[in-house]
């Protein structure tokens, strides 16, 4: 679909006017200072490479779209480049008019005549705060049940959610690049190199694309902190470097892959085993996207595979059917199978639970309650599935958890894994891909990023 059948589509299920916000550059300290640009993801889903501090009206009653831009000065020339005309922009856009984003209040008062107006908490607060004057609404970016009112958030939800082959398309070349930086990362490990080297080589690999990360790349021997974003450690052999990084396009499509892979020589036969417990719930999980599956039954099915592995192990005891439904396995595996991916990486997060969870309650219990979504998925989903087994200590010293789980979760064998190479710790393993829901099959857009276990051994440490 073009921009243009976009904003036609989205003008057609409107029920009243609409101003998006695409956020201006934020600054990262003083003003003039300012963070890499990125618009919110409602705007980018229907403009092709916003201005920072744009806006626009949509109006369903005369089907205009009214495009508003920061006035072109002299000052603004010199520092930052000439940009072009209103009259310019108006045609290459193919939108109704262009306004003085100067002159938006005033422009869209006349506009209205009165007749209400709807927009969005955006996460620049300058722009959220505009919203808030100009609707009168009492919206608040952090806050999914004040992001918009319910109706327009349907709307959005409804045109986004299923990915078209112009979308897909996107995803796949920023597979492609996410491809190479997981590559080189791996090539690279080797006993004494950086995390931080390692990282640069993953956003350097991004940036000869033209991408930049989808997110704060994780890269870490502590792979057992899920979200660590710290680059600090130096690798020593035995460690298991867990890479989570994604490339973004210019369009702002993205993807979200995790890898794991053994530093100085191949996995131990304890991080082999559970190497191969992760990957077999992955493929396991990544079958069961069909149409009509209900997410939560994809996270489930992870947990049990991984419990059944588990209680071969000996770090579960019991029937892994019943070790699930009490949540024993969270111990292990305490976050969500994954999330739908697209414009944001964690796709239209910020409208919450109403959307992610419709009808359906997020479940209260430890681990489960971190799943990011429970939809029957349909066809043009895009979803990750990204099951993973960590030794985290603050788990497995948590006197709460220890004093739950004490009959199903051998604690004292887990507090090995602590101890395991050199005391360092096991850390953990997770595995990642993004995936398309199809009619008839799951296409894996990451396919290509190597994951069987004797593949990432062969590649790991081969950088000349
Ligand atoms: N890539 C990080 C996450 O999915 O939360
Ligand atoms: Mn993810």
């Amino acid at each position: 679909m073009s921009f243009v059948t976009r904003r036609e589509a989205f003008l057609s299920k409107l029920d009243r006017p609409a101003l998006l916000f695409a956020g201006g550059a934020l600054p990262r300290n003083y003003p003039a200072n300012l963070s890499p640009y990125r618009a919110d993801s409602n705007f980018l889903y229907f403009f092709d490479r916003p201005e920072p501090g744009s806006a626009a009206l949509f109006d369903p009653d005369d089907r205009s779209v009214t495009l508003y831009l920061p006035e072109r000065t002299l000052d603004d020339a010199l520092w930052h480049g000439e940009l072009p005309s209103f009259e310019k922009v108006r045609e290459s856009s193919q939108v109704t008019r262009v306004e003085a984003l100067e002159r938006i209040k005033e422009d869209v008062a006349a506009r209205l005549r009165g007749r209400p107006l709807d927009s969005l908490a955006v996460s620049d607060p300058r722009a959220t705060a505009r919203a808030r004057k100009m609707t009168g609404a009492d919206l608040a970016f952090d806050d999914d049940g004040r992001v918009t009112r319910p109706e327009l958030a349907d709307t959005l939800f409804a045109l986004r959610i299923r990915k078209g082959d112009d979308e897909l398309a996107q995803m796949r070349e920023t597979a492609k690049v996410t491809l190479l930086a997981h590559l080189e990362a791996m090539r690279a490990s080797k006993p004494g190199v950086r995390e931080r080297t390692l990282a640069g080589l993953v956003e350097g690999a991004f940036a000869r694309a033209g991408m930049c990360p989808a997110y704060g790349t994780i890269l870490s021997v502590r792979g057992e902190v899920l979200h660590n974003h710290g680059h600090d450690n130096v690798l020593q052999a035995g460690d298991l470097v867990l890479l989570d990084a994604g490339a973004e396009a210019p369009s702002g499509y993205c993807s979200d892959v995790t890898r794991t892979w053994p530093v100085g020589g191949p996995f131990s036969p304890e991080a082999r085993d559970l190497y191969e417990l992760v990957l077999e719930a992955q493929l396991k999980c990544i079958a069961m996207v069909r149409p009509g599956v209900r997410y939560r039954d994809i996270h489930t099915k992870a947990a049990l595979v991984m419990t059944e592995g588990l209680v071969a192990l000996g770090l579960l005891r019991g029937d892994p059917a019943s070790l699930v439904e009490q949540g024993a396995h969270a111990v292990f595996f305490p976050h969500g199978v994954g999330h739908m991916i697209g414009l944001d990486v964690h796709d239209l997060e910020a409208f919450g639970d109403r959307l992610h969870y419709p009808g359906r309650q997020r479940s209260p219990q430890f681990g489960t309650k971190y799943l990011r979504m429970d939809r029957d998925l349909e066809v043009g989903h895009v979803v990750t599935i990204e099951p993973g087994l960590y030794f985290i200590p603050a788990i497995l010293r948590s006197r709460d958890l220890r004093a739950q789980f004490q009959q199903q979760v051998d604690f004292e064998r887990a507090e090995q894994y602590l101890a395991f190479n050199g005391g360092r710790g096991f850390g953990g393993i997770r595995i990642e891909d993004d995936v398309v829901c199809g009619a008839e099959r799951p296409e894996v857009l990451t396919a290509a990023i190597p994951k069987d276990r004797a593949a990432v051994e062969a590649i790991a440490g081969t950088a000349g």
